[in-house]
């Protein structure tokens, strides 16, 4: 019933929560290269300022952003940067051509990549020292700059922790400063609807695949803390969960609330499609058929 929506086999996962991840958020060569600003990187910084597609004159892009930009250019991740998917409050998401690299990760047939940009400037820091304090993989946290870099990271690691999870999310690819490069979810023809965007036929199963996600991320340590008809994606027949950057590990001081919350928003999303579920019985089943 489930296979409806393509539901994945689990890997083996990690143990839950329980990683010391030593993260190098010193000067990055993006750093050194914005810093040098020679010839070459200068004149991409124009191409990317001049272009129509990439809007970017709203402060989400300082010189270290294009400087981890041109990195991923030079590293093979990108080729070339296309239009906006999104603007957010903190990030900015746009597509773009997969490079070499990315396409050695990716899938046969996939040739873009989204890429995720966090800004460093406008960002509200107070909501993301939240996330991060009394998370273990991230002890040491110094200025806005490191904390905006940190969080990029971790939503990476999140990524890879939620597929070896069994939980269909964007593959991620690279990661640069406060740049995230993932698999593209979406066809030549646009980006994936959300969950808010389509009119779903069988809610019932949505519903099961969306518990069945929620209860492989707690059982492998994770809640994803901003689980929503918004940061899930239809696509090919599969729900894709994205959004994962705040996603906490278990042991994090407000795991259970976020949990809650999580499970709370996802019920109430099936009940306007018709369902009779709540969120409490939701955390109920969660936390009976997980032992993280
Ligand atoms: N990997 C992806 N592929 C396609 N579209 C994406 C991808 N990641 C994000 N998006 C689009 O960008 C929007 C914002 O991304 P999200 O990660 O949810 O950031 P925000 O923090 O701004 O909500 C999503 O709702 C989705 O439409
Ligand atoms: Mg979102």
């Amino acid at each position: 019933m489930t296979g409806e929506y393509g539901l994945l086999e689990p890997d083996e996962s990690d143990a839950p929560g329980d990683e010391f991840e030593q993260i190098d958020v010193s000067d990055t060569e993006a750093d050194r290269i914005a810093r040098k600003r020679d010839r070459e990187f200068s004149q991409f910084r124009k191409r990317i300022k001049d272009s129509d597609r990439f809007k970017v004159d709203d402060g989400a892009f300082d010189d270290a952003t294009f400087a981890a930009l041109y990195k991923l250019v030079q590293d093979g991740y990108v080729d070339a940067i296309g239009g906006p998917l999104s603007t957010g409050k903190e990030a900015n998401v746009y597509n773009a051509l997969a490079g070499e690299r990315s396409l050695d990760l990716l899938r046969e047939g996939e040739e873009e990549v989204a890429m995720k940009v966090y800004r460093t400037r406008a960002t509200n820091f107070q909501d993301m020292r939240e996330y991060l304090v009394g998370d273990p993989r991230f002890e040491e946290l110094g200025d806005k700059k490191k904390i905006v870099m940190a969080w990029t990271r971790k939503e990476l690691s999140n990524l890879e922790r939620a597929r070896k999870a069994g939980v269909r999310v964007p593959q991620p690819l690279a990661v640069e400063r406060n740049v995230l490069i993932m698999e593209y979810i979406g066809t030549e023809d646009g980006r994936a609807k959300r969950l808010t965007e389509v009119s779903i036929e069988n809610p019932e199963t949505a519903f099961e695949v969306v518990r069945e996600y929620i209860r492989r991320l707690y059982a492998a340590g994770l809640v994803h803390g901003d689980l929503s008809e918004y940061n899930v994606l239809f696509y090919d027949g599969e729900l894709v969960v994205i959004d994962v950057g705040q996603a906490v590990t278990v042991h994090h001081p407000n795991a259970e609330e976020f949990l809650e919350r999580d499970c709370e928003n996802v019920a109430s999303f099936f009940r306007r499609q018709g369902m009779d579920v709540s969120g409490d019985e939701l955390l109920a089943w969660v936390q009976e058929h997980a032992e993280p």
